[in-house]
């Protein structure tokens, strides 16, 4: 086994130039000429005969493809050194789970942890070894299509969706045949793009990126990821990948990680763009001295760096810290010992579309789907006539963005998902299900909308058909959350789908029929109207809110509409209902001793079902601005007609942590405000005092 002894020695024997290499990512598409181009601008293709450290993959390569360019690669390595190879998988390889924001929805780490292993079977046996994900962008912003591969607004939610991710790829360790390497994205602060825009700048403060924007990344390294990548955006007017004090100081000094991290694509050649370089020369000078190590796509590295460090401008030091980080996670991924994870075909065929695979990925869709209203069209009782109209009952286009090597034609539709329900006209129906909502590549990256809607077409559709006086049933499949404000008085229920996966099709018919009752919770708050972007659940205090008193001009409000969502975050309904009481709280927390919230939970209504029990929590005297509410703490609870269970949810000192702008963390001593219940807008349930 190669031991980290081994790997000094070859460094100490490796010429400049293959040093250089090591930090150039070229893409597969050089190699194989049916491997799709991954994304961005400008794709940089030639492979000719150079050696470089990893290959970016969009797809279409297999096992053998991969293992006939590592052989290639390390033939040109002096040292035969492999190459890494990594791919976007993001929510499945070729099993796709619902969208990660969909996934967020059934707040429960564990599906995204078997997300996580399932594709990093698929993606291993294929022969990839590091994903670019988690995607631990908190987001606020609807117009921005990233949304859909975030797990939304809460940074606790985040946090918690990013180390399952995590501990899912990695499985049994990043150096068994499965094990493969995370590389969270996008530090930090990309969800905050201006007005939504997809590659617009960012203005943030230290403070915030502390509170709301690091912890989802923290607790993805803390879990075990080796790889980070830079936002393409700037904080502080620096882009990340050439942001010291993002890289070196918080990344580094005050986190200690020892991982590699990766540019964006091409992030160090549109430095030029910025104007911030003139030439790849400092391109690759600025990135690689403020701690980006390796250069994805831009090309930057391999024109220019060998010459800065020839000439003395980049420290030797510096080259051979990033060479070593990348070895580093090669030996750690047990690379050295076996550069292929998997080499057969056949081998990659039996891991791939597994039956348990799309089982998890069922499950996932059914726990991801959120019922946003229900006048009692849902759910649909046998016998009765069945409509499916909207383009999307006919769609295989299902899978969503970043649907790495998913496959669209083995993907059912939901009509096809109806076979054997009686199915007719809206005209002769008894309800009419409208499936319906955004395309799928109309969300993720590039993506952005000025006004996430219906379009107009589809609202007449609805209109015509909400005129044949049956209760219409939309169901929504969309990456991020849409208006819906006209939508509702239209329809008799609603249910998001979002892009739900390779199994969502008969997910949302089990749902529609009321096999399984719906119980995702959203993820994202949804708004009335664009104006109200951004929205969220726990936005700072303000001092003048807006209590509906009509008088009061001088509060915080629009004079043309309101100021709660049209549905808060957490929130989702069931085909039952819950009942909880006697909350009991405890009266102190101190740091070893966590607060504790408990309650029954009861099923009140006819079906069996699952809820999400959310704990917000508010600070009610400190030394700084705290949001009005944020969750804190959270427990899925499956329960049958009747059943009741005691539910014990637990806050300590490392949940309630606010930092200020230097990186210090402090939980103020005082009175903790709670609030229990099934969504954002839960009622308020007692306090607890933090004694230091
Ligand atoms: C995206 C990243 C992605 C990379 C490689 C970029 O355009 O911003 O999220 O990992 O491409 O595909």
């Amino acid at each position: 086994m190669t031991t980290h002894e081994d790997i000094l020695a070859i460094l100490s024997t490796m010429s400049l130039e293959e040093k250089v290499a090591q930090l150039c990512q070229i893409d597969m598409a050089g190699f194989v000429a049916e491997a799709a181009a991954s994304t961005g601008t400008d794709t940089q293709t030639r492979a000719d005969d150079r050696c470089v450290g990893s290959v970016i993959s969009g797809g279409g390569a297999d096992a053998e493809d991969f293992a006939r360019v590592q052989r290639a690669l390390q033939g040109r390595s002096p040292h035969g050194i492999p190459a890494l190879f990594m791919s976007d998988v993001i929510h499945g390889f070729r099993t796709i789970f619902p969208i990660p924001l969909g996934l967020a929805c059934a707040f429960d780490p564990q599906q995204a942890e078997k997300m996580g292993r399932v594709s990093a079977e698929e993606a291993t046996a294929s022969g990839l070894h590091v994903t670019f994900a988690p995607m631990a962008d908190v987001v606020r912003d609807p117009r921005w299509g990233r949304c859909m591969e975030s797990a939304g607004e809460s940074p606790r939610l985040c946090a918690d969706m990013a180390a399952a991710t995590v501990r899912g790829f990695t499985g049994k360790g990043l150096g068994s045949d499965s094990g493969m390497a995370c590389c969270v994205k996008h530090f930090a602060g990309y969800g905050l793009a201006e007005a939504g825009r997809d590659y617009a700048p960012v203005d943030v403060s230290r403070t915030e990126l502390y509170n709301t924007y690091f912890p989802p990344f923290r607790a993805a390294l803390d879990a075990g990821c080796r790889l980070l990548m830079p936002a393409f955006t700037p904080v502080e007017r620096l882009p990340a990948v050439m942001n010291p004090w993002l890289l070196n100081t918080v990344l580094r000094k005050q986190w200690g990680f020892t991982g590699m991290v990766i540019s964006d694509w091409d992030a160090p050649g549109e430095l030029r763009a910025h104007g911030l370089a003139k030439d790849a020369r400092e391109a690759a000078k600025l990135s690689l001295m403020a701690g980006n190590d390796m250069d994805m796509m831009s090309g930057a590295y391999a024109e220019a760096l060998t010459g800065l460090v020839q000439d003395g401008t980049v420290p030797i030091a510096r080259l051979d810290e990033a060479v070593l980080r990348v070895l580093e996670i090669k030996r750690e991924l047990g690379l050295f010992d076996k550069p292929c994870k998997n080499d057969s075909r056949e081998k990659q065929q039996a891991a791939c579309y597994a039956p348990a695979h799309r089982a998890a990925a069922r499950e996932a869709a059914l726990k991801s789907c959120v019922l946003l209203q229900n006048g009692g069209a849902l759910p649909i009782r046998a016998g009765r006539r069945v409509a499916l109209a909207g383009d999307h009952a006919d769609t295989r286009a299902l899978l969503g963005a970043w649907r790495c090597s998913g496959r669209m034609e083995e993907t059912p539709t939901l009509r096809e998902a109806f076979v054997g329900v009686p199915v007719c006209a809206p005209e002769d129906a008894d309800v009419i299900v409208y499936a319906v909502g955004e395309e799928q590549d109309d969300t993720g990256e590039a993506a952005s909308k000025a006004d996430p809607a219906l379009t107009k077409a589809q609202m007449d559709e609805l209109r015509r058909l909400h005129a044949l006086g049956k209760p219409v049933v939309v169901v929504l499949f969309c990456g991020r959350p849409l208006i819906l404000t006209e939508v509702l008085p239209l329809c008799d229920a609603l249910l998001v789908a979002w892009f739900p996966g390779s199994e969502g099709a008969k997910a949302i018919r089990r749902l529609l029929l009321g096999e399984q009752s719906p119980s995702g919770h959203l993820s994202m708050t949804f708004p009335r109207s664009v104006g109200q972007i951004p929205i969220h659940h726990d936005a700072l205090t303000v001092a003048r809110p807006d209590r509906g008193a009509p008088n009061n001009r001088y509060v915080s409000r629009y004079l043309d509409e309101q100021t709660a969502p049209l549905f808060p975050f957490g929130f989702g309904l069931s085909y039952t209902r819950f009942l909880m009481d006697d909350v009991k709280v405890s009266p102190v927390m101190t740091q070893s001793a966590p607060a504790e919230v408990s309650c029954t939970v009861r099923n009140v209504g006819e079906r069996d079902g699952e809820t999400v029990v959310q704990l917000y929590a508010q600070c009610v005297h400190s030394g700084r601005m705290h949001p009005l509410r944020q969750l804190v703490a959270y427990q899925r609870v499956r329960l049958a007609v009747g059943e009741e269970k005691r539910l014990t949810l637990r806050v300590c000192r490392d949940d309630l942590l606010s930092w200020d702008g230097e990186g210090n963390a402090e939980v103020f001593t005082g009175q903790w405000r709670v609030y229990l219940g099934e969504s954002s807008d839960a009622p308020d349930v007692g306090s607890f005092e933090y004694r230091s």
